[in-house]
């Protein structure tokens, strides 16, 4: 039986114990900087309890648990002993403000350092760009040293403090982030901190049979272990390997011992992933994160969190340890570099997905489900499954937010929730088997011009790759349709970036999208790439089609500017910041319909996913004392007391 203990007494004691000898251990910084360990150990005080708590939770049945507590707290002070003034200042302009990240002037751009603009010199240059689309969060795709050829775009990192040599160096983004945060934009970056790559110095030593490092990753000698554990996990990237452990090569290290061996590989062979079962791996990347603090960056995006805990005899996905872990992690930044905020990617179940949005543990959170269900109501032309998410789904802590996106570098998961579906009478799995149909364009009549990723005929699983405008048509319209059919996919991604404009948390866009780009499909003779369909939406920015987005009379333009519209209108009404969302039931399966409501005032949205025009009887507006004074946006027009026409995939605001 384990005996109970009482945290609070525990964490006062154990505090009062390690407190002096951290100070002592200190002490040549302390007098350099004594303003320093004032904030310092003030934040350490105040925020001691809650990492005691979740680290002991982790770790209480380790021998040497007091060494790696101790070794940890020593680990916090020399970050924040190192942490630029600067830095400092926005620790405490954060803490003075939590909820800056829910600002209705809040926007997002993501991309690719290489595919956008070549290297991190090339990204300061385009600066000015960022501001002209009115970005105040910028995420740099993984630009980590990683392995050189295959390292799943970045996420296989090998050292989390260099930057891979062709981008630049950490020199250049600690400067980038300055120069960004001078033009109002936050850095985010990831923390890929399930795995590394395989040629990792610690994956390097392991292999090599030193025996601590060995304990960094789930290595096992044979498949004993493996096979129990397989029972009962689910398979992430089936394309590549099956299962989640990829064999090692007898003659390296752990392979000496045990003539071969096993290590745990959730998403590439070449991905290893972290044994957090082991304080020392967690120790180690409190480190890398609070150096990445301490280069500038604002927001991190915690790679797929949902696999960092594992346990026999479960799916290893989700479990509670998760969550302590981010949690610990959580605290951590709090004591040594308050400014940063935790961005979670959970590309799972919904009831999953939240679990993990917090102000203790991820501040925001990719919202997966949104960006599924938009597209689902862009093939179905329904609104239900939409509308009911929304209703039910997207009310979150009011401390923290969603980042809203329509496409990212991943791939679109139908991560919806069965039972929800049910509730509405549609069988999940057959209805993911229609979207995946429509996506890769086999569905008689789809626009849409995707491709399958992961497919896995075991379990006849399957995801959709694909940019936003060929999955909305662009590209089918272009090559075998005609002008109608383009303006008819213009305003769908128009419509969908919309709703993620509008709905409440932080729009995040996936650059490229804003000009409309279509699928590259030069991946299929990259043989790095060609495995992954993934790179048909990672497209080279064409800085010739950028430079059309001036022109109304191109596509580009005609994107670029209908999303400049409804990023201004987004701007101008801070009816828009935050989160609070109330859906209009609209007697019209084909229109979605929202009110935004705060003390500034309210907006209500009405989208058409129809080709058609739709018809919504007055009294809709009577039933949610709707009273409409003016028109923000939209080809719509509204008359009091008649019914209201919303034209064929419009996009319409009212307040
Ligand atoms: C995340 C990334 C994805 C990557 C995976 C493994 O889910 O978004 O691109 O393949 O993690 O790191
Ligand atoms: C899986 C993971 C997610 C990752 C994706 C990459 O869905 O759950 O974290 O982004 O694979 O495709």
């Amino acid at each position: 039986m384990t005996h109970s203990i009482d945290i609070e007494r525990e964490s006062q004691i154990t505090y009062r114990r390690l407190f002096p000898r951290l100070r002592e251990a200190c002490s040549d910084s302390i007098s350099a900087d004594p303003k320093g360990w004032e904030e310092f150990s003030e934040r350490l005080q105040r925020h001691f309890p809650s990492l005691f708590q979740h680290y002991l939770a982790l770790y209480r049945d380790r021998y040497d648990f007091f060494f790696h507590m101790e070794d940890l707290l020593f680990s916090l002070a020399r970050a924040w002993f190192q942490r630029p003034d600067d830095l400092r200042g926005l620790d405490e302009a954060r803490e003075q403000n939590p909820l800056w990240f829910q600002s209705n002037q809040m926007l997002g751009g993501v991309c690719y350092v290489d595919l956008f603009a070549n290297d991190l010199e090339g990204i300061k240059s385009k600066i000015p760009y960022f501001k002209e689309l009115g970005l105040t969060y910028l995420h740099l795709m993984p630009l980590f040293r990683a392995p050189e050829e295959e390292n799943d775009g970045g996420y296989a990192v090998s050292s989390y403090r260099e930057v891979h040599p062709p981008l630049g160096t950490m020199e250049q983004l600690a400067a980038l982030a300055g120069d960004l945060r001078e033009a109002g934009i936050s850095l985010v970056v990831d923390l890929v901190f399930n795995h590394t790559s395989d040629e990792h110095i610690w994956a390097e030593r392991a292999k090599s049979g030193d025996e601590e490092y060995i304990d960094f990753y789930r290595i096992f000698p044979d498949r004993e272990m493996p096979d129990v554990y397989e029972l009962n996990l689910r398979e992430i990237f089936p394309d590549e390997h099956p299962g989640a452990f990829t064999p090692l090569p007898a003659g390296e290290g752990p392979g000496v011992r045990a003539g071969g061996g096993w290590v745990w590989t959730t998403f590439h062979t070449y991905q290893w992933d972290l044994n957090y079962a082991n304080p020392a791996v967690f120790n180690r990347m409190a480190e890398e994160m609070l150096f990445l603090a301490n280069q500038g960056v604002e927001v991190i995006r915690l790679d797929a969190v949902a696999f960092i805990w594992k346990e026999l005899g479960t799916s290893c996905e989700n479990l509670p340890g998760a969550h302590t872990l981010i949690r610990a992690f959580n605290a951590v930044a709090r004591i040594a570099s308050p400014a940063l905020t935790f961005k979670s990617e959970a590309i799972v179940h919904p009831d999953d997905v939240v679990k993990y949005i917090a102000p203790e543990e991820c501040q925001i959170s990719y919202n997966p489900l949104l960006m599924a269900l938009l597209w689902n109501a862009l093939a179905t032309r329904k609104v239900k499954l939409l509308s009911q998410a929304l209703a039910t789904r997207f009310k979150i802590n009011p401390e923290t937010a969603w980042v809203n996106y329509v496409r990212v570098h991943d791939d679109i998961g139908w991560t919806f929730s069965d039972e929800d579906a049910a509730i509405l009478g549609i069988n999940g799995s057959d209805h993911r088997r229609f979207l995946n149909e429509f996506y890769r364009g086999r569905f008689p009549g789809s626009f849409a011009r995707g491709l399958p990723f992961q497919e896995n005929p075991k379990t006849g699983d399957c995801r959709i790759s694909g940019t936003c405008a060929s999955l909305a048509g662009l590209e089918k319209a272009l090559n075998e349709e005609g002008p109608t059919e383009v303006e008819l996919a213009i305003k769908r991604i128009l419509l969908l970036h919309g709703i993620i404009l509008t709905s409440g948390g932080i729009p995040l866009l996936y650059l490229g999208d804003e000009i409309g780009t279509l699928n590259d499909y030069s991946y299929e003779t990259d043989p790095a790439h060609k495995a992954d369909s993934r790179w048909v939406h990672r497209v080279k920015a064409d800085w010739d089609l950028y430079t059309k987005r001036i022109d109304k009379n191109t596509i580009q333009g005609q994107v670029y500017q209908g999303l400049q519209k409804l990023i201004k209108l987004r701007k101008a009404y801070s009816t828009f910041s935050g989160g609070d969302l109330e859906i209009i039931s609209m007697n019209n399966d084909h229109v979605l319909g929202f009110i935004r409501r705060n003390t500034d005032g309210q907006a209500i949205v009405f989208v058409n996913f129809s080709e058609a025009a739709q018809t919504i009887p007055s009294l809709i507006f009577d039933q949610h004392s709707i009273e409409i004074k003016e028109k923000l946006h939209g080809a719509s027009n509204y008359v009091a007391g008649q019914e209201f026409v919303i034209e064929p995939l419009d996009f319409s605001v009212f307040r």
